[in-house]
């Protein structure tokens, strides 16, 4: 398990303050007529040309774009295109992950097309609402299984479904680092410790919680074609408590 020292944690919160902008940046994009591959593209030049920073998905395992847009059904991993056209009442998740000054940092959250419906409404807000009742019981010396078992059950006192086959991740020097942060249940016996740096990023679903990769070998979607929310925050772990680098 990595520990950050405070150098270390210094540089993640530097880069990502600047997640943090891009995500408030792209909000202006989000209207019916606009495509996911303008998005991109808008983000891409920031992040090259204001930031001097890089997206740190592009290239990773020859995934093709900057950022992730996942819409309606499609889970995660979204790929961007000049023929996806936002539409009123449409759900888009934007997944950013930047690299700088030899840091990762990762975050993402869902956007509403217009105006969104109560249901939509409701998944989006019990999504979200899920990794703070998980982060309460994140802090130093606490089982790191308590995250999972506490968003499934919160997401499922909905009626709503925890994907299980995508995870959170340490993160730090690398995007993906030891551990995996399940959101299930599960009996992974390790200690959160002072210092450890991780992503949560429930990914949750109207319908029931499989999936399957479309044929372009990335976007991940719902096998029901339910709707799925998502939000992600890169976190620290403190004595007493956390750190949210990407609030
Ligand atoms: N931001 C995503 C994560 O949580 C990126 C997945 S890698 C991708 O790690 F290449 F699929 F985008
Ligand atoms: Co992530």
């Amino acid at each position: 398990m990595i520990i950050k020292n405070n150098k270390d944690i210094k540089n993640m919160f530097l880069v990502s303050s600047i997640v943090k902008d891009l995500l408030l940046y792209v909000s202006k994009y989000i209207k019916p007529g606009i495509s996911t591959g303008y998005i991109n593209d808008k983000c891409h030049n920031k992040i090259v040309n204001y930031y001097k920073a890089y997206p740190a998905v592009l290239g990773y395992m020859n995934y093709p774009k900057s950022i992730c847009t996942s819409i309606n059904n499609v889970v995660c991993h979204g790929i961007p295109s000049y023929n996806c056209i936002l539409k009123n009442g449409d759900i888009v998740n934007i997944d950013i992950s930047i690299f700088k000054n030899k840091y990762y940092s990762d975050s993402s959250k869902m956007f509403f097309v217009g105006t969104p419906n109560i249901n939509v409404l409701k998944l989006c807000t019990v999504t979200y609402n899920s990794i703070f009742y998980a982060l309460k019981y994140v802090k130093n010396n606490n089982k790191i299984n308590l995250i999972g078992e506490n968003i499934q059950n919160y997401v499922e006192n909905y009626g709503y479904s925890v994907v299980k086959n995508y995870c959170g991740h340490g993160i730090g020097k690398k995007l993906h680092e030891f551990p995996q942060i399940l959101h299930y249940k599960n009996n992974y016996n390790l200690r959160m410790k002072t210092g450890m740096i991780f992503t949560i990023e429930p990914m949750v679903n109207l319908g029931n919680n499989k999936t399957y990769i479309d044929e372009d070998g990335w976007t991940v979607k719902t096998k029901d074609n339910s709707l799925s929310a998502q939000y992600e925050h890169t976190i620290l772990v403190t004595k007493n408590g956390y750190k949210i680098l990407t609030l």
